[in-house]
């Protein structure tokens, strides 16, 4: 691949693949933390978007690995002048980076964005489109807490509707052959979304039934256009996740969730600090390793073929 923009285009052997390499850069996270593998190349990270974890670990990645590592300030940037995205693209493209990372509020705009530079892109979330580099450091946090990462039963729960994180990790899941149910309210729930092959549920008792897996989602209010948010007292009541509702999953289901967490909302903030369930940390810490996978391996691709010069 010459971009990592969703997880759509991935065989199953290139995801494997890319575990693979972000198990060996976990190990080597916990040792000396260096590599060489973006030596002399450029990295430029443009979030269009708040970013507290995925903006983080995509810049440690880079440093860790050798690459010079810009962060693009996008709120004093002269996008606030009116320049567009595409002008500000180009405008850097001048400048002969390597690695562009980039997440933007809208679905769409990073495949635009890498149809108009000469560098790889990664997809750091677009919109309710993508967020690939979440689905894999998901995909490792289970492989590592369950031994494998096919035939498990996972309850994603919550905010499907909104969610690039949710979208990601039901495609990703489901090419790796596991068995998938979406659990939320009918309204956060989109219409058509049984067409990849998961099971849909508006009960968290139902859909935590046996499961290994227990993914919980945000509310995505930044997404609502000002349409149905629900109360958070009565959201919490039926679909936030707590000690009852967890019972019904396996006993030794494992708790995740992507991050920001609203405590008291989509999680009880005990369950999420329970460190024998939960593997909220260890997501964080599998962003850097999947980070420095996905940048090695795009690495890789660039030096073996020739740079296409663009306008
Ligand atoms: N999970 C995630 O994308 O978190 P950030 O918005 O903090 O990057």
């Amino acid at each position: 691949q010459n971009h990592l923009l969703g997880i759509e285009p991935l065989h199953p052997a290139e995801i494997t693949a890319l575990l693979d390499l972000a198990d060996q850069y976990a190990a080597l996270n916990r040792g000396s933390k260096r590599g060489d593998a973006l030596a002399g190349l450029t990295q430029i990270n443009m979030f269009f978007e708040n970013s507290t974890r995925t903006q983080a670990s995509f810049e440690i990645a880079g440093k860790r690995l050798g690459a010079d590592v810009m962060n693009m300030a996008m709120q004093s940037s002269s996008v606030k002048k009116g320049e567009t995205l595409i002008d500000t693209a180009l405008t850097l493209n001048a400048m002969h980076p390597d690695l562009l990372v980039v997440r933007h509020p809208h679905s769409g705009a990073v495949d635009l964005l890498a149809q108009k530079v000469n560098c790889a892109v990664l997809n750091a979330g677009d919109g309710r489109h993508e967020h690939p580099t979440q689905a894999l450091l998901d995909a490792l946090t289970i492989r590592r807490a369950k031994g494998r990462l096919h035939r498990l039963t996972i309850a994603i729960c919550g905010d499907i509707a909104h969610s690039r994180v949710a979208r990601s990790n039901l495609i990703l899941l489901g090419k790796m052959e596991n068995r998938v149910r979406l659990v939320g309210p009918p309204t956060l729930l989109p219409s058509g979304i049984d067409q990849f092959g998961c099971e849909v549920t508006h009960d968290m008792a139902e859909g935590l039934k046996d499961a290994d897996v227990v993914m919980m989602l945000r509310l995505q209010k930044e997404r609502m256009d000002g349409g149905f948010i629900p109360s958070e007292r009565e959201y919490y009541h039926r679909y936030g996740l707590d000690a009852d509702k967890l019972r019904h999953a396996k006993p030794d289901a494992i708790v995740m969730h992507p991050g920001p967490m609203n405590r008291g909302v989509e999680i009880d903030g005990q369950i999420a600090d329970d460190i024998t369930r939960s593997v909220i940390t260890e997501q964080v810490e599998m962003g850097v390793a999947v980070r420095m996978a996905a940048m090695d391996l795009l690495a890789r691709n660039l030096r073996a073929r020739p740079r296409p010069v663009t306008a």
